[in-house]
């Protein structure tokens, strides 16, 4: 039992492995949160509490004559609204009288065994029949808004979700103008946040910022998780690191714009809340009604942020990704986009498949511009039928040569979004956003279709089924490549604007899972302008999302760093891409590229018709050893190295569960002049084992002249000494070298 209930003492606990959290259910029905750290068993932790009279600290009415108890001082499961709690709110409730208003008592709660699930949001759920739910219901008298406060407990993972549904317990309707799915108190600590920011380019780069008592917010509101921001954010003790002190993180399974705040408060305690975007939302809940707010999926860690991390890899791979692909060996792909553009036609698109097929990559995937009148990006979305003056031999020809050629197939779509210049806009301009008497802003010339609309759905649908019936598709990418502006339904009155943009978000997760359900076998690899949309909740219905239109290997070390600190590398989409770099117009080896794509799902994303033979000769040593580590690359345990642009180089590390085999990747980002030694400590390993060395990289290296190669070489050294003396790696030069070293257990 993960779950107890301590009748006497009306304590609630949570433990995980190694993690507890705990509530009370206090005099009046108060219920509060008392903690949430490191396992301590079923010890009451109210101790940790104490009221006292604080001079400008409200008191609610059945405490009186007490001053001692004020809201704005208890720590709490999930605070109330305008009734004298003063810190950051997470529900802003206007009432059917006009009050703003709620005060959450106790009502009940229920322990079940199952995880909770959703009516229309997408959530993690019980892959090993062990998970457990606590619901907690708690109620405002007055006026009958009903929380139904719900944590999903999953022990061995050390996670916990929590996520809340609003009912409407009384005859007349209220309109919810906040609605947060978390809420956490904690009255100790010194803490910092960790969030991930960025741009187009270059998304998810860590910031690490004290908390002060200035209120602080992670926020998009872009109508998408956003390039800029991204739904996960770590709490971690000021001390925290890699392996030591405590860190919690929260992370929205969510993919429309989203809101966090922390506020550190005149007391020293510590609030975060989290939840979707509020700004131009207002929810009607009618009498009977239920808003159900997304999940946030917490992990403790009391040993740094490793642990974290692999805490949330370990979820997201095994209860949160679906379907065939979650945890199975991905086709290693070559993708057209960074090949072509919009240049080509099916025959480009075939020799591009026979040189592919010679270098023994998997899957071709026609990337955007096969369809409509689709030359360049000022026209064609929405009209998902083939492009014949390109694609001449008709596209289910096309993919049968590819076939032919010992290739999978895969295709690019963008569902969400109409140009002006398609079929579909001059039959249809009525079903996309616009406001009335504006013109819409255009963004890549392109405008947004009003997904809340049951007629748009079901044209998408109608178009990708064909497509995917039609043809032996067998992986598509999924994009979406503009923020959301002139938010503005046709098909909804005035009063409900306000509701828009989550039934934006609820539409194209119903689009998702209609596809998801009736094509399990396909691999969805989700993306939106690069990394726009990588969250939890995309991750759901694909387990790969595009993480960055930036394929520079140096960049992609900063994004891919980044996004592993909350998603696990096989969600992490990775190609090698042309020399000099596209967008960066920087020279790299063809081997550090791979070096660096190897840490996701690893493909292609160039013309290898250009390639030497020598290039062609590499790629294909590339793809043999990609193929022989992936397992450990998306399985294994992902250990930061080095903290990102603090040194010369970077380096990280996979190492399997049981320390059998670990794999040690480096890149040098700012060769050394009489270089410093690079000195790695490996992590993971089995302290009384002795490994086998194997440098993957021998032939790829340029060695400094000062360095011996013809020296001798350690090839076995004991992973306690590998963990406490390190590896010194060989004196690299160059642009950008890097190195692979494979160790593998070979006695104990
Ligand atoms: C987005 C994607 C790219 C590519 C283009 C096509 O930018 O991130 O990978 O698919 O769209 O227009």
């Amino acid at each position: 039992m993960s779950i107890t209930y301590l009748e006497n003492s009306g304590i609630i606990s949570i433990d995980t492995k190694s993690s507890t959290y705990q509530m009370r259910i206090g005099q009046h029905g108060f219920l509060q949160h008392l903690y949430y750290g490191s396992r301590i068993g079923h010890e009451d932790m109210s101790y940790l509490y104490r009221d006292y009279d604080r001079a400008c600290a409200g008191n609610p009415d059945d405490v009186y004559p007490s001053r001692r108890i004020s809201f704005d001082t208890m720590p709490q499961e999930y605070p109330g609204y305008g009734v004298g709690d003063f810190r950051v709110n997470a529900i802003s409730v206007r009432n059917a009288d006009g009050s703003y208003g709620a005060d959450f008592r106790y009502v009940g709660h229920e322990i079940i065994k199952g995880k909770y699930s959703f009516e229309g949001l997408p959530s993690s759920y019980d892959a090993a029949g062990d998970a457990e739910t606590l619901s907690v219901t708690v109620r405002d008298n007055v006026t009958g808004l009903t929380l139904e406060l719900l944590y999903g407990v999953f022990e061995d993972e050390d996670i916990i979700t929590r996520a809340v549904r609003f009912k409407n317990d009384s005859d007349k309707e209220m309109l919810l103008e906040r609605a947060f799915s978390v809420s956490l108190d904690i009255p100790y600590g010194k803490w910092d946040l960790i969030h991930f920011h960025g741009k187009h380019t270059l998304e998810r780069q860590v910031e690490r910022e004290e908390l002060t008592h200035l209120v602080k917010v992670v926020e998009s509101k872009r109508g998408t998780s956003s390039h800029q921001e991204n739904p996960f954010v770590i709490l971690a003790d000021r001390a925290a690191d890699e392996d030591h002190g405590s860190c919690i993180g929260m992370m929205l399974v969510y993919s429309g714009g989203f809101r966090a705040e922390t506020e550190l408060d005149q007391l020293g305690s510590t609030r975060l809340i989290m939840g979707i975007q509020d700004d131009q939302f207002e929810w009607h809940l009618g009498p009977g009604e239920v808003f159900e707010a997304p999940e946030v999926i917490m992990s403790y860690s009391c040993d740094g942020f490793s642990r974290l991390s692999h805490n949330y890899h370990r979820f997201i791979r095994n209860n949160v990704c679906r379907g065939k692909y979650k945890l199975a060996e991905r086709p290693v792909l070559i993708n057209n986009w960074e090949a072509t553009y919009f240049d080509f036609d099916d025959e480009k698109i075939l020799a591009l498949a026979d040189e592919a097929a010679s270098l023994g990559i998997e899957m071709l995937v026609l990337d955007d511009g096969w369809f409509g009148k689709r030359n360049s990006d000022d026209s064609g979305l929405g009209d998902w039928y083939v492009n014949e003056s390109k694609i001449r031999c008709g596209l289910k020809s096309l993919i049968e040569q590819v076939n032919k050629k010992g290739l999978k197939f895969g295709i690019w779509i963008e569902p969400e979004m109409i140009n002006e210049d398609s079929d579909l806009y001059r039959e249809h301009p009525e079903w996309a956003f616009a406001m009335p008497g504006r013109k819409p802003v255009r963004s890549r010339n392109q405008l947004v279709l009003d997904m809340t609309r049951p007629d748009v759905i079901e044209y998408l649908y109608g178009c990708i089924e064909k497509l995917l019936t039609e043809n032996n598709i067998e992986y598509v990418k999924w994009d979406m490549n503009r923020s959301l502006s002139d938010v503005y339904s046709n098909a909804t009155g005035p009063e409900r604007q306000g509701e828009v943009l989550h039934r934006y978000i609820l539409g194209i997760y119903e689009l998702m899972d209609r596809i998801c359900t009736n094509f399990s076998d396909i691999l969805i690899e989700g993306c939106s302008g690069g990394g726009a949309r990588f969250d939890a909740g995309i991750l759901c219905y694909s387990p790969q999302i595009w993480c960055s239109d930036d394929t520079d290997p140096i960049h992609r070390l900063i994004i891919q760093y980044g996004t592993a600190f909350g998603y696990p590398v096989s969600a992490v989409g990775a190609h090698v891409s042309a020399s000099p770099n596209h967008q960066t117009r920087r020279s790299t080896p063809l081997h550090t590229r791979a070096v660096v794509a190897m840490s996701g799902t690893f493909g292609y994303e160039l013309d290898p018709g250009k390639l030497s033979d020598d290039e062609k000769a590499e790629i294909r040593e590339q793809i043999s050893l990609f193929k022989k580590h992936c397992g450990l690359i998306h399985s294994g345990l992902y250990y930061r190295l080095t903290k990102i642009k603090e040194d010369f180089y970077e380096a990280w590390e996979f190492v399997s569960e049981d320390g059998s085999e670990a794999l040690l990747n480096v890149v040098v980002t700012d060769p050394q002049p009489n270089s410093p030694l690079m000195n790695i400590k490996l992590k993971g390993l089995d302290p009384d084992g002795v490994y086998v060395l194997n440098d993957e990289s021998m032939s790829k290296h340029v060695y400094a002249e000062a360095h011996n190669p013809e020296g001798e070489e350690r090839t076995q050294i004991s992973g306690d000494a590998l963990m406490n003396g390190g590896y010194t790696l060989p004196w690299l030069a160059g642009d950008y070298p890097a190195a692979q070293v494979y160790f593998v257990l070979e006695s104990k």
